[in-house]
């Protein structure tokens, strides 16, 4: 069920990409290249196929979906790069192959991800995208930047790195959650309701609370695959968190009561979808995906 639902978007989600990124071989190839090496590795592509899901359940075509669809997940990669750099978290493999600063240089790393945050923006406000109005590209823009940057994503990280080796009340470490993570799920979903253009409010806040549960959710899940996971498996190495002393679930409730958080979490996503009736069916299995842990 999941793979039927999902499989095809994350399909064209790859093939936008792959569209979208420059070309290896011209100018800056280094970098281009590095772009493209980063963003196409086999990621889950969960944030695309977030904006996919919700603007279906809206009834927007896929074609106006693509490029909103693609800017999340640009964004995301840029932060891997990051993520991974010695400064950083300092690991060497993401999705299963050597991290963008091993494979090419730190230099181009950081290159790479500065140029994916802005190519992320650029394709949103492409002309080529003229079914789509101008105060929805603003809208995305917004959504994107803000959960992008110092009350988003930027800013999540730069509380995690603080926390490392230091203590952390759970109410701390939900708004690190929510800003590291949250923020970017809750702008793929977001991304899909602006492109509907319906101005419903009730809707709005129904699908905010989904990402918002989600988001803080599919952290959660990540800081337990640090633990139990399979570093073939997750494409990372396994005990990261713990070889740098990060503030994480696990570490903070135990793996048992970690894994109650995250299923009770997914179980009040699903529960905020209510308004849309039948049409919240993918976005409850896409929820209930990111907490499956059998083998
Ligand atoms: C990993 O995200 C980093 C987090 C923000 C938790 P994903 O688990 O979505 O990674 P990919 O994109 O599938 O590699
Ligand atoms: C990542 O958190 C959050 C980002 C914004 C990239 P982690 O550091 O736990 O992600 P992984 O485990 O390296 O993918
Ligand atoms: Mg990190
Ligand atoms: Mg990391
Ligand atoms: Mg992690």
């Amino acid at each position: 069920m999941f793979a039927k639902l999902v499989k095809p978007l994350q399909s064209r989600s790859n093939e936008v990409l792959a569209a979208l990124l420059p070309k290896a071989g011209k100018h800056q190839s280094n970098l281009a290249e590095a772009m493209r090496y980063a963003v196409l590795s086999p990621g889950k592509r969960i944030r695309p196929v977030l904006t996919y899901l919700t603007g279906q359940a809206l009834g927007v075509p896929l074609t106006t979906l693509d490029n909103a669809a693609a800017s999340v997940e640009l964004i995301h990669a840029y932060s891997l790069i990051h993520d991974d750099l010695p400064a950083m978290d300092d690991d060497d493999l993401r999705r299963g192959r050597p991290t963008c600063h091993k494979k090419f240089d730190e230099a181009t790393a950081i290159l790479a991800g500065d140029a994916l945050q802005a190519l992320a923006f650029e394709v949103l406000v492409r002309e080529s995208s003229e079914t789509i109005a101008p105060d929805v590209k603003v809208k995305m823009v917004k959504s994107l930047a803000i959960s992008s940057g110092v009350f988003g994503m930027a800013g999540g990280q730069a509380v995690d790195l603080a926390a490392a080796g230091k203590k952390m009340t759970e109410d701390q470490m939900e708004r690190m959650h929510l800003l590291k993570t949250g923020a970017l799920i809750k702008a793929s979903v977001m991304l899909g309701y602006h492109l509907a253009d319906l101005n419903n409010e009730e809707l709005s806040q129904a699908l905010e609370n989904y990402a918002h549960c989600l988001g803080l959710a599919f952290q959660v899940q990540d800081d337990i695959l640090d633990v139990e996971g399979d570093t073939e498996i997750i494409g990372k190495p396994q005990g990261s968190d713990h070889v740098s002393d990060k503030a994480t679930y696990p570490k903070l409730l135990g793996l048992k009561q970690a894994k109650e958080t995250a299923d009770k979490l997914i179980a009040t996503a699903v529960a905020s979808l209510g308004v849309l009736k039948e049409n919240a069916e993918p976005l409850r299995i896409l929820a209930e995906y990111v907490i499956k842990r059998e083998k």
